[in-house]
Protein backbone atom coordinates (compact mmCIF):
# COMPACT_ATOMS: atom_id res chain seq x y z
CA UNK A 1 0.00 0.00 0.00
CA UNK A 2 1.33 3.13 -1.32
CA UNK A 3 -0.02 6.53 -0.05
CA UNK A 4 0.15 9.31 -2.45
CA UNK A 5 0.47 12.97 -0.64
CA UNK A 6 -0.54 16.13 -2.51
CA UNK A 7 -0.59 17.84 1.01
CA UNK A 8 3.09 18.52 2.13
CA UNK A 9 4.25 20.35 5.29
CA UNK A 10 4.59 23.66 2.97
CA UNK A 11 1.42 23.65 1.25
CA UNK A 12 -0.57 22.67 4.96
CA UNK A 13 0.73 25.70 6.12
CA UNK A 14 0.47 27.53 3.39
CA UNK A 15 -2.68 27.00 3.35
CA UNK A 16 -3.07 27.21 7.18
CA UNK A 17 -1.54 30.36 7.29
CA UNK A 18 -3.57 31.83 4.32
CA UNK A 19 -7.28 30.61 5.95
CA UNK A 20 -5.99 32.57 9.44
CA UNK A 21 -4.85 35.84 8.39
CA UNK A 22 -7.96 36.18 5.76
CA UNK A 23 -10.82 34.83 8.27
CA UNK A 24 -9.53 36.32 11.73
CA UNK A 25 -8.70 39.97 9.62
CA UNK A 26 -13.03 39.59 8.68
CA UNK A 27 -15.77 41.03 10.15
CA UNK A 28 -17.61 38.89 11.69
CA UNK A 29 -14.41 36.62 12.01
CA UNK A 30 -14.67 32.71 11.10
CA UNK A 31 -12.16 30.21 10.40
CA UNK A 32 -12.23 27.64 7.93
CA UNK A 33 -13.18 23.93 8.88
CA UNK A 34 -10.86 21.11 7.01
CA UNK A 35 -8.52 22.57 10.08
CA UNK A 36 -11.19 20.94 12.60
CA UNK A 37 -9.54 17.64 11.54
CA UNK A 38 -5.72 16.83 12.59
CA UNK A 39 -5.65 13.18 14.28
CA UNK A 40 -7.55 14.60 17.59
CA UNK A 41 -10.12 16.29 15.17
CA UNK A 42 -10.96 12.84 13.22
CA UNK A 43 -11.27 11.11 16.91
CA UNK A 44 -13.59 13.46 18.26
CA UNK A 45 -15.27 13.24 14.72
CA UNK A 46 -15.81 9.23 15.66
CA UNK A 47 -16.75 10.40 19.01
CA UNK A 48 -19.72 12.53 17.30
CA UNK A 49 -20.79 9.37 14.95
CA UNK A 50 -21.61 7.18 18.34
CA UNK A 51 -23.80 10.05 20.10
CA UNK A 52 -27.57 9.15 20.61
CA UNK A 53 -28.19 12.68 19.14
CA UNK A 54 -26.04 12.67 16.44
CA UNK A 55 -28.55 10.82 13.65
CA UNK A 56 -26.77 10.83 10.32
CA UNK A 57 -24.47 8.33 10.58
CA UNK A 58 -27.29 5.60 11.92
CA UNK A 59 -29.66 7.27 9.44
CA UNK A 60 -27.11 6.65 6.29
CA UNK A 61 -25.88 2.84 7.58
CA UNK A 62 -29.28 1.96 7.18
CA UNK A 63 -29.43 3.38 4.09
CA UNK A 64 -26.44 1.89 2.90
CA UNK A 65 -27.52 -1.39 4.57
CA UNK A 66 -30.86 -1.47 2.62
CA UNK A 67 -29.09 -0.16 -0.07
CA UNK A 68 -25.51 -1.46 -1.04
CA UNK A 69 -26.95 -3.98 -3.32
CA UNK A 70 -28.68 -1.84 -5.27
CA UNK A 71 -25.85 0.81 -5.78
CA UNK A 72 -23.57 -2.08 -6.60
CA UNK A 73 -25.51 -3.56 -9.28
CA UNK A 74 -26.96 0.07 -11.06
CA UNK A 75 -22.97 1.88 -10.91
CA UNK A 76 -20.92 -1.54 -12.34
CA UNK A 77 -17.93 0.35 -10.58
CA UNK A 78 -14.45 -1.16 -9.92
CA UNK A 79 -12.97 1.74 -8.03
CA UNK A 80 -14.77 3.05 -5.21
CA UNK A 81 -13.03 6.60 -4.98
CA UNK A 82 -14.01 8.15 -1.31
CA UNK A 83 -13.98 11.91 -0.30
CA UNK A 84 -13.57 12.47 2.79
CA UNK A 85 -13.52 9.22 3.83
CA UNK A 86 -12.11 9.17 7.81
CA UNK A 87 -12.05 5.98 9.44
CA UNK A 88 -14.18 4.31 6.25
CA UNK A 89 -16.36 2.96 9.08
CA UNK A 90 -19.18 2.76 6.52
CA UNK A 91 -17.45 1.95 3.90
CA UNK A 92 -17.16 -1.59 4.40
CA UNK A 93 -21.02 -2.13 3.23
CA UNK A 94 -19.98 -0.57 0.12
CA UNK A 95 -16.96 -2.96 -0.26
CA UNK A 96 -19.09 -6.20 0.39
CA UNK A 97 -21.56 -4.83 -1.74
CA UNK A 98 -19.63 -3.85 -4.81
CA UNK A 99 -16.17 -5.83 -4.46
CA UNK A 100 -14.28 -3.65 -6.22
CA UNK A 101 -10.69 -4.22 -7.78
CA UNK A 102 -9.49 -1.01 -5.78
CA UNK A 103 -10.52 1.50 -3.24
CA UNK A 104 -9.19 5.20 -3.03
CA UNK A 105 -9.82 6.89 -0.29
CA UNK A 106 -9.30 10.49 -0.20
CA UNK A 107 -8.82 13.19 3.08
CA UNK A 108 -6.97 15.63 4.64
CA UNK A 109 -6.02 13.50 7.41
CA UNK A 110 -2.88 11.63 6.66
CA UNK A 111 -3.20 9.66 10.05
CA UNK A 112 -6.81 8.35 10.39
CA UNK A 113 -6.48 7.64 6.08
CA UNK A 114 -3.43 5.54 6.62
CA UNK A 115 -4.62 3.81 9.69
CA UNK A 116 -8.31 3.58 8.00
CA UNK A 117 -6.20 1.94 4.46
CA UNK A 118 -4.17 -0.69 6.94
CA UNK A 119 -7.19 -2.01 8.28
CA UNK A 120 -9.14 -2.42 5.07
CA UNK A 121 -5.91 -3.75 3.45
CA UNK A 122 -6.09 -6.51 6.31
CA UNK A 123 -9.39 -6.76 6.41
CA UNK A 124 -9.46 -7.44 2.41
CA UNK A 125 -6.71 -9.24 0.73
CA UNK A 126 -7.56 -8.90 -2.83
CA UNK A 127 -8.96 -5.36 -2.66
CA UNK A 128 -5.85 -2.55 -3.98
CA UNK A 129 -6.26 0.30 -1.52
CA UNK A 130 -4.89 3.59 -2.56
CA UNK A 131 -4.99 6.44 -0.45
CA UNK A 132 -4.38 9.80 -1.36
CA UNK A 133 -4.15 12.58 0.94
CA UNK A 134 -5.50 15.38 -0.75
CA UNK A 135 -8.19 18.67 -0.22
CA UNK A 136 -11.49 17.85 -2.11
CA UNK A 137 -11.63 21.07 -3.14
CA UNK A 138 -8.27 21.87 -4.28
CA UNK A 139 -7.02 18.55 -6.36
CA UNK A 140 -10.26 16.51 -7.73
CA UNK A 141 -8.51 16.93 -10.88
CA UNK A 142 -5.18 14.98 -9.65
CA UNK A 143 -7.26 11.76 -8.35
CA UNK A 144 -6.49 8.67 -10.29
CA UNK A 145 -8.76 7.75 -13.27
CA UNK A 146 -7.99 3.70 -12.80
CA UNK A 147 -11.40 1.55 -14.07
CA UNK A 148 -14.55 2.70 -13.67
CA UNK A 149 -15.02 5.08 -11.11
CA UNK A 150 -17.55 5.25 -8.34
CA UNK A 151 -17.27 8.86 -5.94
CA UNK A 152 -18.72 8.33 -3.04
CA UNK A 153 -19.21 11.64 -0.61
CA UNK A 154 -21.01 10.54 2.48
CA UNK A 155 -21.89 11.77 5.89
CA UNK A 156 -23.50 15.40 4.64
CA UNK A 157 -20.06 16.40 4.32
CA UNK A 158 -20.88 18.07 1.54
CA UNK A 159 -23.35 20.00 3.51
CA UNK A 160 -20.09 21.66 4.81
CA UNK A 161 -19.22 23.95 1.74
CA UNK A 162 -20.62 27.09 1.51
CA UNK A 163 -23.40 27.05 -1.74
CA UNK A 164 -20.67 28.98 -3.96
CA UNK A 165 -17.97 26.48 -2.99
CA UNK A 166 -20.64 23.84 -3.29
CA UNK A 167 -21.19 24.77 -7.06
CA UNK A 168 -17.84 24.96 -8.09
CA UNK A 169 -17.09 21.13 -6.23
CA UNK A 170 -19.76 19.51 -8.14
CA UNK A 171 -19.15 20.99 -11.35
CA UNK A 172 -14.98 20.20 -10.86
CA UNK A 173 -15.90 16.89 -9.70
CA UNK A 174 -18.88 16.36 -12.60
CA UNK A 175 -15.65 17.41 -15.23
CA UNK A 176 -12.98 14.36 -13.80
CA UNK A 177 -15.81 11.86 -14.18
CA UNK A 178 -16.31 10.02 -17.72
CA UNK A 179 -19.62 8.17 -19.38
CA UNK A 180 -20.79 5.76 -16.77
CA UNK A 181 -19.32 6.35 -13.99
CA UNK A 182 -21.10 7.88 -10.61
CA UNK A 183 -21.28 9.59 -7.25
CA UNK A 184 -23.07 8.14 -4.52
CA UNK A 185 -23.67 11.88 -2.52
CA UNK A 186 -24.98 11.18 1.13
CA UNK A 187 -27.17 14.57 2.27
CA UNK A 188 -28.29 15.63 5.48
CA UNK A 189 -32.23 16.37 4.79
CA UNK A 190 -34.23 19.40 6.43
CA UNK A 191 -36.18 18.72 9.53
CA UNK A 192 -37.22 19.62 12.88
CA UNK A 193 -34.76 22.37 14.03
CA UNK A 194 -34.98 20.94 17.64
CA UNK A 195 -33.35 17.70 16.47
CA UNK A 196 -30.84 19.55 14.00
CA UNK A 197 -29.32 21.56 16.90
CA UNK A 198 -29.13 18.95 19.26
CA UNK A 199 -26.90 16.77 16.78
CA UNK A 200 -24.40 19.84 16.79
CA UNK A 201 -24.73 20.94 20.38
CA UNK A 202 -24.81 17.55 22.38
CA UNK A 203 -25.27 17.08 26.04
CA UNK A 204 -22.03 15.18 26.76
CA UNK A 205 -20.11 18.11 25.23
CA UNK A 206 -18.35 16.12 22.52
CA UNK A 207 -19.39 18.53 19.94
CA UNK A 208 -17.96 21.49 21.42
CA UNK A 209 -14.78 19.96 21.83
CA UNK A 210 -14.61 19.01 18.33
CA UNK A 211 -15.31 22.92 17.35
CA UNK A 212 -12.56 24.29 20.00
CA UNK A 213 -10.10 21.89 18.51
CA UNK A 214 -9.45 24.04 15.95
CA UNK A 215 -8.05 26.31 17.93
CA UNK A 216 -5.81 23.82 19.20
CA UNK A 217 -4.41 23.08 15.78
CA UNK A 218 -3.72 27.18 15.12
CA UNK A 219 -2.33 27.37 18.90
CA UNK A 220 -0.10 24.69 17.85
CA UNK A 221 0.80 24.81 13.73
CA UNK A 222 1.06 28.77 14.35
CA UNK A 223 2.34 29.32 17.85
CA UNK A 224 -0.77 31.16 18.91
CA UNK A 225 -2.29 31.74 22.13
CA UNK A 226 -5.64 31.24 22.11
CA UNK A 227 -7.41 29.39 25.41
CA UNK A 228 -9.56 27.30 24.16
CA UNK A 229 -11.57 27.24 27.32
CA UNK A 230 -12.10 30.85 27.14
CA UNK A 231 -14.64 30.33 24.09
CA UNK A 232 -18.37 28.53 24.29
CA UNK A 233 -19.55 26.79 21.59
CA UNK A 234 -22.40 27.78 19.80
CA UNK A 235 -24.57 25.78 17.53
CA UNK A 236 -28.02 27.76 15.94
CA UNK A 237 -30.42 26.85 12.90
CA UNK A 238 -30.54 29.54 10.32
CA UNK A 239 -33.79 28.75 8.80
CA UNK A 240 -33.11 30.96 5.78
CA UNK A 241 -29.77 29.47 4.82
CA UNK A 242 -31.41 25.92 6.10
CA UNK A 243 -27.83 25.24 7.44
CA UNK A 244 -26.47 24.82 11.09
CA UNK A 245 -23.48 27.30 11.64
CA UNK A 246 -21.25 26.76 14.44
CA UNK A 247 -19.78 29.43 16.49
CA UNK A 248 -16.85 30.07 19.32
CA UNK A 249 -18.18 32.74 21.54
CA UNK A 250 -15.37 34.62 23.76
CA UNK A 251 -16.47 34.60 27.09
CA UNK A 252 -14.56 37.43 27.66
CA UNK A 253 -12.35 40.20 26.12
CA UNK A 254 -9.10 38.60 25.13
CA UNK A 255 -6.14 39.56 22.79
CA UNK A 256 -4.69 36.23 20.80
CA UNK A 257 -1.63 35.99 19.46
CA UNK A 258 -0.44 34.52 16.53
CA UNK A 259 3.11 34.44 16.81
CA UNK A 260 3.93 32.71 13.18
CA UNK A 261 1.74 35.54 11.66
CA UNK A 262 3.07 38.41 13.68
CA UNK A 263 -0.57 38.92 14.24
CA UNK A 264 -2.35 39.99 17.08
CA UNK A 265 -5.90 40.21 17.37
CA UNK A 266 -8.84 41.41 19.92
CA UNK A 267 -11.97 40.09 20.66
CA UNK A 268 -14.97 41.57 22.54
CA UNK A 269 -16.69 39.81 25.59
CA UNK A 270 -19.60 37.81 23.39
CA UNK A 271 -17.67 37.90 20.49
CA UNK A 272 -18.78 35.38 18.04
CA UNK A 273 -15.98 33.71 14.93
CA UNK A 274 -18.04 30.99 12.43
CA UNK A 275 -16.35 27.63 12.23
CA UNK A 276 -18.75 25.92 10.24
CA UNK A 277 -21.49 25.25 8.65
CA UNK A 278 -23.53 22.51 8.03
CA UNK A 279 -26.46 22.78 5.25
CA UNK A 280 -29.55 20.48 5.27
CA UNK A 281 -31.31 20.11 1.96
CA UNK A 282 -34.75 18.81 0.25
CA UNK A 283 -34.85 16.14 -2.47
CA UNK A 284 -35.75 19.46 -4.69
CA UNK A 285 -32.95 21.78 -3.91
CA UNK A 286 -30.06 19.08 -3.82
CA UNK A 287 -31.69 17.72 -7.33
CA UNK A 288 -31.74 21.40 -8.86
CA UNK A 289 -28.10 21.61 -8.11
CA UNK A 290 -27.09 18.40 -9.21
CA UNK A 291 -28.70 18.85 -12.35
CA UNK A 292 -26.87 22.57 -12.76
CA UNK A 293 -23.44 20.97 -12.47
CA UNK A 294 -24.20 18.12 -15.09
CA UNK A 295 -25.67 14.93 -13.15
CA UNK A 296 -28.67 13.24 -13.72
CA UNK A 297 -30.27 11.54 -10.45
CA UNK A 298 -30.72 7.62 -10.75
CA UNK A 299 -31.80 6.94 -7.34
CA UNK A 300 -32.64 8.92 -4.48
CA UNK A 301 -32.66 6.66 -0.96
CA UNK A 302 -34.03 7.47 2.23
CA UNK A 303 -34.19 5.89 5.38
CA UNK A 304 -37.99 5.56 6.89
CA UNK A 305 -37.89 8.38 9.41
CA UNK A 306 -36.81 10.52 5.94
CA UNK A 307 -34.19 12.16 8.13
CA UNK A 308 -31.08 11.67 5.17
CA UNK A 309 -30.63 10.53 1.77
CA UNK A 310 -28.30 8.99 -0.50
CA UNK A 311 -28.28 10.26 -3.90
CA UNK A 312 -26.84 8.14 -6.57
CA UNK A 313 -26.12 9.93 -9.77
CA UNK A 314 -24.59 9.81 -13.14
CA UNK A 315 -22.43 12.01 -16.02
N1 LIG B 1 -16.97 10.00 5.62
C1 LIG B 1 -16.91 9.89 7.08
C2 LIG B 1 -16.23 11.11 7.73
C3 LIG B 1 -17.01 12.40 7.63
S1 LIG B 1 -16.22 13.72 8.54
C4 LIG B 1 -18.29 9.71 7.62
O1 LIG B 1 -19.23 9.80 6.84
O2 LIG B 1 -18.45 9.45 8.81
C5 LIG B 1 -15.50 14.64 7.22
C6 LIG B 1 -14.20 14.03 6.71
O3 LIG B 1 -13.78 14.80 5.60
C7 LIG B 1 -13.08 14.04 7.74
O4 LIG B 1 -12.41 12.80 7.72
C8 LIG B 1 -12.17 15.19 7.23
O5 LIG B 1 -10.80 14.96 7.55
C9 LIG B 1 -12.42 15.17 5.75
N2 LIG B 1 -12.26 16.47 5.10
C10 LIG B 1 -12.78 17.66 5.50
N3 LIG B 1 -12.48 18.62 4.61
C11 LIG B 1 -11.76 18.02 3.63
C12 LIG B 1 -11.16 18.49 2.43
N4 LIG B 1 -11.24 19.77 2.07
N5 LIG B 1 -10.51 17.60 1.64
C13 LIG B 1 -10.42 16.28 2.01
N6 LIG B 1 -10.96 15.79 3.13
C14 LIG B 1 -11.62 16.65 3.93
N1 LIG C 1 -20.14 16.41 7.97
C1 LIG C 1 -20.51 16.49 9.37
C2 LIG C 1 -21.82 17.22 9.49
O1 LIG C 1 -21.98 18.26 8.95
C3 LIG C 1 -19.42 17.15 10.15
C4 LIG C 1 -19.78 17.52 11.56
C5 LIG C 1 -20.56 16.85 12.44
C6 LIG C 1 -19.35 18.66 12.23
N2 LIG C 1 -20.61 17.53 13.63
C7 LIG C 1 -19.89 18.61 13.51
C8 LIG C 1 -18.55 19.71 11.87
C9 LIG C 1 -19.64 19.62 14.44
C10 LIG C 1 -18.31 20.71 12.81
C11 LIG C 1 -18.82 20.66 14.07
O2 LIG C 1 -22.74 16.72 10.12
Amino acid sequence: MQLTNHLDHDYLRQALEHDVRTGLASTPKWLPPKWFYDAAGSDLFSQITRLPEYYPTRRELAILRERAADVAARCGADNLVELGSGTSEKTVLLLDALAPRTYTPVDVDAVTLGEAAERLTARYPGLVVEPVCADFEQHLALLPRTGRRMVAFLGGTIGNLAPAAREVFLKELRSTLRPGETLLLGADLVKDTGRLVAAYDDAAGVTAAFNRNVLRVIDRELDADFDPDAFDHVAIYDERHDWIEMRLRATRAMDVRVRALGLAVSFAAGEEMRTEISAKFTREGLTAELVAAGFTVDRWYTDPAGDFSLVLARV
